[in-house]
């Protein structure tokens, strides 16, 4: 597996993210852009993260189904798609996106200055139709106050969950990722006892112990989203994080996750939305709104230094 050059599928949570998603402008002008940016990604991220050296800052780049046919064409990632929207108890929306980019680091300045590098070169023939700041909260919990992302594989475990493999050789190294950003009614979640939402999330809040399989509720969220295949789990790579704005009283956790087949998070979205069986869906729901639902291909850092802008002397954005 090519996973040596894989995008930073698998960095560890750090204290801040931007999560960007753009859309592209009609016409030819967006396609020499992006791919001169595609061309340089590593570049800026060496520029902008040099400047602090313990900074941990990461950037991945993800691009839509219809991106990817104007952008690059034929061949095309095997399992490339529009996100799905589901209609089940809850509805999952399909928004709008040609790009994503994810970008971390320890300090927000940093993600702030790499975002800013990035729609230096593609604002003129892009829009940000997303933009989401997200921040850690004390020791990796979510809005709702619980610990998020303790279950999540690491090491190679990780590395075996999000990076495609030999089923799609021309793509091997490479991801999917599906994204959400969500809203939650804190105060009617605060406003349930801490065992009812221990059962909804299915582990002790203060603790982050996870609850004895009897003690579980059927629809508990570790239960829906633990899916198995011929008796082997199949995992996903998630870096949620919370974001909000006190004033609009809007306090939200931005779903990520990254998977070497969609399959497997539209597996969980389908448990979580409709229910396993159909009615037992996910109470997180009741609380939580899915206010975008969108999907990308993840390329190799390698495919990306590699892509060509097809105009030599467009100088893509002067870098000079
Ligand atoms: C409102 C949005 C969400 C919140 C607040 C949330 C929160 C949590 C929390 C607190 C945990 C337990 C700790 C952990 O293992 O990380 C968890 C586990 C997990 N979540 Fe979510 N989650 C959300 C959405 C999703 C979505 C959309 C998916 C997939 C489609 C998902 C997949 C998972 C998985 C796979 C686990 C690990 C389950 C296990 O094996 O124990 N989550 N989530």
């Amino acid at each position: 597996m090519s996973s040596v050059n894989s995008q930073p599928l698998t960095a560890k949570l750090t204290q801040a993210a931007i999560f960007l998603v753009v859309t592209l402008d009609p016409g030819a002008g967006p396609e020499t852009a992006v791919k001169g940016l595609c061309a340089d990604l590593s570049s800026l991220l060496r520029g902008v993260g040099f400047r602090v050296q313990d900074g941990r800052l990461s950037c991945v780049m993800g691009v839509g189904s219809a991106a990817w046919d104007r952008l690059f064409g034929k061949p095309r990632p095997a399992e490339l798609h529009p996100f799905r929207e589901i209609r089940g108890v809850h509805h999952a929306v399909s928004t709008p996106g040609d790009l994503l980019f994810h970008i971390r680091a320890d300090r927000m300045d940093l993600c702030f200055e790499m975002a800013g590098a990035i729609m230096e070169r593609i604002g003129g023939v892009a829009k940000v139709v997303d933009e989401v700041h997200g921040f850690k909260y004390f020791d990796e919990r979510d809005l709702l106050g619980f610990v998020d992302g303790t279950e999540n594989p690491v090491g190679q475990a990780a590395m075996d969950a999000a990076a495609i493999g030999d089923e799609d050789p021309a793509f091997a190294g490479g991801s999917y990722v599906i994204t959400q950003k969500y809203l939650h009614d804190l105060q009617a979640w605060n406003a349930m006892p801490v065992e009812y939402q221990e059962g909804v999330i299915g582990r002790r809040k203060l603790s982050d112990i996870e609850l004895a399989e009897h003690a579980k509720q059927a629809y508990a969220h570790n239960v829906l989203t633990n899916i198995e295949e011929n008796g082997q789990q199949l995992q996903i790579v998630r870096a949620n994080m919370p974001f909000g704005e006190i004033g609009k009283g809007e306090f939200g956790t931005y779903f990520i996750g990254y998977a070497r087949s969609p399959s497997r998070i539209e597996r969980m979205l389908e448990n979580m939305f409709v229910g396993l069986p159909p009615g037992n869906y996910d109470r997180l729901l009741d609380v939580s709104r899915a206010v975008t639902g969108t999907l990308f291909f993840v390329p190799t850092a390698a495919f990306l230094d590699g892509v060509s802008d097809d105009a030599p002397d467009a100088a893509a954005g002067g870098a000079h």
